[in-house]
């Protein structure tokens, strides 16, 4: 299936339900200083949700373009974006529950539109919140079931993953039930696990009834449905294709990219999609009416950040540099995208020129950078230094643009280490400054990196490690999940822990953090981080180059991080919970306690 015949399918079955297709809004949000981006078919449809009568009617149907980069370190794996497209049908204060499944449920299965098995189907619905009252949503539950999908297939998840945007956010809101479809080489289980990455997402049916203000949560007169279906996603899952850059959307870059480098995409998997999606990405931006233009600051800064990312990767794969990458990129997708969205075509000279100019930018920063790196070295290797000290390699980042990991491979041809700790000190001291002013900005869902969450991420790697050694060798991680408030972390072990387990693991973590570990990351090929030992989850996700994140000789780990820079910023560990996940693994829930 093409994602025309998609697109076409998608807009022809819910106009046979009444709905009106409206069109694709702007990537950039009107009237909305909380975003920077469109990142949900709904966000402009915000007024007619709170009750405000839309002029084509209360069912509305679309295709939307959207960005988000929250997931941005996730890019390169089998299925996240930074610009993606999203089928949706709303409901403003009409049909409800029962129409909505009904509708998702024959579209996804029947013959004449996307005939999916519905085996491969399985769902989660919300399980309720007793802070506010909230119902256990049986109703979702028992219409899926009534529709045909089997209760095996079936989950009640909390507030963090059926709850839309996300609790205690100012806002409309609601408890959604999302669609999921079995991607893993096998058959699908008989019985679904929500932790299970086979499992790939690709709906989300938001019921929309409620209103969160400032702690306090009310039921809107308008009882809403917003769907949210991801284009490319599904496209893979219709097609059987293992991944999403196997669909039409990105082969022929992958394609011209091979060509450019000489290089095979097998052996430069995670390189070459991360090019494909950032020059994506790009080419949507700057076909904005806006025109936006790469900048250091907001939307700009994310534009820069996306073009840079493609050009340092490019080299990395071999592509010769009198090659405008991103423009060349950007041609093929004008090509691909200009009869769905014409804003490409129209402004085609204004994308090429950008990215052009932003690429030589990019390299005049690279020379200058390059002088004052051998400037800085021969100070050093006149005194007989070893080491580039921190201020020079941050000077170089903040006043050149010079990045970090260029600075670390030239230091390495000269024989000389930098003080890595020093500059991540700096870095994130910087970071800090500059997260302040734009805090306000990501509100709308877009950043979740916060501090409380990378205390948790560092302590579950000392937890794995503890684990292992507490209980034996056969404990794998099987899941992860943080929040702001706690880790939720999920392990292969066949019984329920004693309470003497439990204290020896607390304490041995609670140790870890007391000797006050620095956490190191060192980026190596696949193969050497398997040599050096580290451990790894998700062997399919890694591309060919990984960080490791060390915690003195205890823990090992290749992981995407962010990290904290020591263990002890964690304060004290402490185990709340544990329950059994599914057969033979078990579930730990854990917080951070301030000391
Ligand atoms: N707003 C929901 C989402 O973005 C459904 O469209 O997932």
């Amino acid at each position: 299936m093409t994602n025309k015949e998609l697109r076409d399918k998608f807009i022809e079955f819910f106009e046979s339900k009444k709905h009106v297709n409206i069109p694709s809004f702007s990537l950039i949000p009107e009237n909305d200083p909380t975003c920077l981006f469109i990142s949900a078919g709904m966000q402009p449809l915000i007024p007619y949700l709170a009750g405000e009568k839309h002029p084509e009617g209360n069912r509305l149907c679309n295709f939307q373009k959207c960005i988000r980069t929250n997931d941005i370190d996730e890019v390169g794996d089998d299925t996240h974006l930074t610009f993606f497209e999203m089928l949706g049908n709303w409901s403003l204060g009409d049909y409800f529950k029962e129409d909505s499944i009904k509708w998702s449920y024959e579209f996804l299965t029947s013959e004449k539109y996307l005939n999916l098995d519905k085996n491969y189907l399985a769902v989660t619905c919300y399980k309720g919140n007793k802070k506010y009252n909230i119902p256990k949503d049986t109703e979702s539950y028992d219409l899926w079931v009534k529709n045909g999908i089997s209760p095996k297939k079936m989950a009640f998840l909390g507030d963090d993953d059926n709850w839309w945007p996300k609790i205690d956010m100012n806002g409309l809101c609601g408890p959604d039930t999302e669609i999921f479809y079995w991607t893993g080489d096998s058959t699908p289980p008989l019985e679904f696990d929500p932790e299970d990455d086979n499992w790939v997402e690709i709906w989300n049916n938001v019921f929309m009834q409620y209103k969160f203000d400032n702690g306090k949560i009310s039921e809107l007169e308008n009882k809403n449905v917003d769907t949210g279906m991801g284009l490319e996603r599904v496209l893979c899952v219709v097609n059987n294709y293992n991944n999403i850059y196997e669909s039409e959307l990105f082969k022929d870059v992958i394609l011209e990219l091979e060509k450019l480098s000489g290089k095979l995409y097998k052996n430069f998997i995670s390189q070459m999609r991360i090019i494909a999606d950032h020059a994506r990405t790009a080419t949507f931006i700057l076909s904005e009416k806006n025109k936006i233009t790469p900048s250091n600051s907001d939307k700009g800064y994310i534009l820069r950040r996306l073009i840079r990312k493609v050009v340092r990767l490019a080299k990395e794969i071999g592509i010769p540099e009198n090659i405008s990458i991103t423009s060349n990129l950007a041609e093929i997708y004008i090509k691909k995208f200009k009869n769905i969205y014409p804003e490409l075509l129209e402004n085609k000279d204004f994308i090429i020129s950008e990215l052009k100019k932003e690429e030589d930018k990019f390299e005049l920063t690279l020379d200058n950078g390059i002088k004052e790196f051998n400037k800085a070295v021969k100070i050093l290797k006149n005194n007989n230094k070893k080491i580039i000290p921190g201020d020079v390699v941050f000077r170089l980042y903040d006043t050149y643009g010079f990045p970090f990991e260029l600075t670390k491979n030239m230091a390495k041809i000269e024989n000389l280490n930098i003080s890595e700790e020093d500059f991540c000190n700096r870095f994130k001291k910087h970071q800090e400054v500059s997260k302040k002013g734009s805090d306000k900005k990501f509100k709308g869902g877009l950043a979740d990196n916060n501090y409380e969450t990378v205390k948790l991420h560092t302590t579950a790697h000392l937890l794995i490690e503890a684990l292992r050694r507490v209980l034996g060798d056969h404990v794998f991680q099987r899941g992860a999940n943080i929040t702001q408030e706690r880790l939720r972390f999920d392990f292969s072990h066949p019984n329920k822990l004693t309470e003497e387990e439990i204290e020896k693991i607390e304490n041995l973590v609670n140790k870890k953090i007391k000797e006050k570990i620095p956490v190191i990351c060192k980026e190596m090929c696949l193969d050497d981080a398997k040599k050096c030992g580290a451990m790894g989850i998700f062997d399919n996700k890694y591309g060919n180059n990984v960080k490791v994140y060390q915690i003195g000789d205890f823990s090992n780990e290749i992981c995407g991080g962010p990290h904290v820079e020591n263990t002890s910023e964690l304060g004290v560990f402490k185990i709340k919970k544990q329950e059994s996940s599914s057969a033979g693994v078990r579930r730990i829930k854990a917080v951070l306690l301030k000391e």
